[in-house]
Order: structure tokens, then sequence, then C-alpha cells
């Protein structure tokens, strides 16, 4: 595939380079070429499964068994994968410079990984780490009482006994992610809108922009004067306030947007 013109990307650069701050907001895109299926259009998720079957609490309460299969699948398969050229990029990129903070919408852990690979150290790799909007594939957390669980692994989804329970008190664990119809975790929604709200430039990759309230942080960030900058090979709900439009997949052109 060819990418965008070297006009847009130059100026998709000069945008960058000019803010002291940057937010960079991702969606599933920015994963899909590590295999990870993204939500919507062609070989999306939502194309083959429901999400009130499957991403909600009132199916989670009407069939646990089920939506931990699913979510079991969704770990294996992130687990094969790999980070890409884009989550590279982008850690080498914000390792390198002060004043950006990446905000996901993705529950896979890529980006962290990326980020490990890239810094010297834990500390540091820290610092490439998104804020997780919408919680994380790989933690669960107790549907009764406040324990929380970090970096688990497989699940046996074979019946109600053989799912994860919780060890203070026994009550059934459930994945870390945010569901339709759930709150966004408080702490992160306020460092994501209070980092957007400051930040002259606004990258976007990957993301159709479709699911609020997570979307609302490109359009804080323009409302803020931010130029936007908006990287995706389809239309986005983002396109019209976009300064700049990069249309290419993300593993092709961070690495040259971002060198
Ligand atoms: P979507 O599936 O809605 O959008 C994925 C976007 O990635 C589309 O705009 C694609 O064109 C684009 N894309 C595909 N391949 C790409 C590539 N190689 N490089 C760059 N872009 C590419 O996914 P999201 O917008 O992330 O929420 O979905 C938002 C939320 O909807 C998800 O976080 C999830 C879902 O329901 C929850 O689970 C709460």
């Amino acid at each position: 595939m060819s990418g965008p013109p070297a006009a847009a990307v130059a100026a998709a650069r000069t945008a960058l380079e000019r803010a002291v701050r940057v937010v960079v907001f991702t969606g599933a895109g920015v994963s899909a070429e590590s295999g990870v299926p993204t939500f919507r259009g062609a070989g999306g998720l939502w194309r083959t499964f429901k999400p009130e079957d499957l991403a909600t609490p009132v199916a989670f309460g009407r069939d646990p068994r089920l939506v931990w299969e699913w979510y079991a699948w969704r770990r294996e398969t992130v687990a094969r994968c790999e980070p890409n050229a884009a989550h590279r990029a982008l850690a080498r990129w914000i390792l390198g410079r002060a004043g950006v903070t990446l905000v996901s919408q993705n529950v896979d852990d890529l980006h962290e990984r990326a980020a490990r690979e890239a810094a010297p150290d834990a500390e540091r790799a820290r610092r490439a780490e998104p804020v997780k909007l919408h919680g994380s594939l790989f933690h669960d957390h107790c549907t009764r009482c406040p324990y929380r669980a970090g970096a688990r692994g497989a699940v046996d989804a074979t019946s109600v006994a053989t799912l994860p329970h919780c060890p203070e008190c026994g009550g059934l664990m459930r994945p870390d992610v945010v569901w339709f119809g759930e709150m966004l975790p408080a702490r992160r929604v306020e460092a994501a809108f209070a980092a957007t709200a400051e930040a002259e430039a606004c990258l976007v990759i990957g993301t159709t922009g479709a699911v609020y309230p997570a979307a609302g942080v490109v359009h804080t960030a323009k409302a803020a004067g931010a130029r936007v900058v908006v990287l995706d090979p389809g239309a986005t709900e983002y396109d019209g306030l976009a300064d700049v439009k990069l249309v290419g997949q993300a593993g092709e052109v961070l690495p040259q947007l971002l060198a």
C-alpha cells in the first residue's frame, strides 16, 4: 500500500515538533498489524459477536462462563501477538522527548510491551505506558469485594466452578475491562483529559472515534487549540476536525513520521 503524501507527513511532523505537550490517542487500529482484531469494519469483533451478549454487566450476570470464555480467547489471541512497528516507534519517540501523554482505548498490553522493550529499565518504561481508559485484558477484579489481581494468564472457562475466584472473599472474578453501560476509571479519565486540555498537538491513531466518553479526548484537544493529526486507513469521526489526515497503516507511517 502506498503511504500518505510526503507533504501531509511533513505537515504532521511540524505540528508535533512545534508542540511542547502532545496527547497521542490510540484505538484498535494501532494493534491491527499485530494481528489483534479491531471492533468495527471488515473482520471487526462486533461484526461476529454481539456486545450485549459479551461486554455488559447484564451479560456477565446472566452467563459468566460464556463471557469469560470470550475474554479467555481474546487473552490467548493477544498473548500470541507481538508489538508492531507502530507500538515500537511510538515508545521510542515518547522516551526520546518530554511532554507526551499516551492515552489508549485498547485493552491489549502491546503499548506496555513495546515500552519495556525500548526503555533501559522498568521505571523509564512507565513513561511510555498508556493511560488505559477501557481497562486491561490481563487484569481481573472481584465482583464482590475491592480485590484486584494483575497480570493474569489463561482462564479455564469449562464451568462456573473453574472460573477465577477471589482469594479474599471467594467471589467471582471478572475481567478488569470497561463494559458498555459502565463508568470509566475516574482517575484515568481525569489524567487523560487534564493532559489533553494542555496539549498543543493531538495525534490520533487507529480509532473510529465512535465510543464516548473516550472519543471526547480529541474534541477536547481541538477545542483547547491543539493541532489534530489523524492517522487511519479509513474514514473516522474525526476527519472533519483533523488539521492533517494521514491515510495509511500505523505500522508503515509512524516509523517515518516519528523518526
Ligand atoms: P474500531 O474497530 O472502531 O476502529 C478501528 C480503526 O482502526 C478504524 O478506523 C480502522 O480504519 C483503523 N485501522 C485498521 N487498521 C489499521 C492500521 N493498520 N493502522 C491504523 N489504523 C487502522 O476500534 P476503536 O475505535 O478502538 O470499547 O473502538 C473503540 C472502542 O469500541 C473499543 O475500545 C471498545 C469497542 O467497543 C470497549 O470495549 C469499551
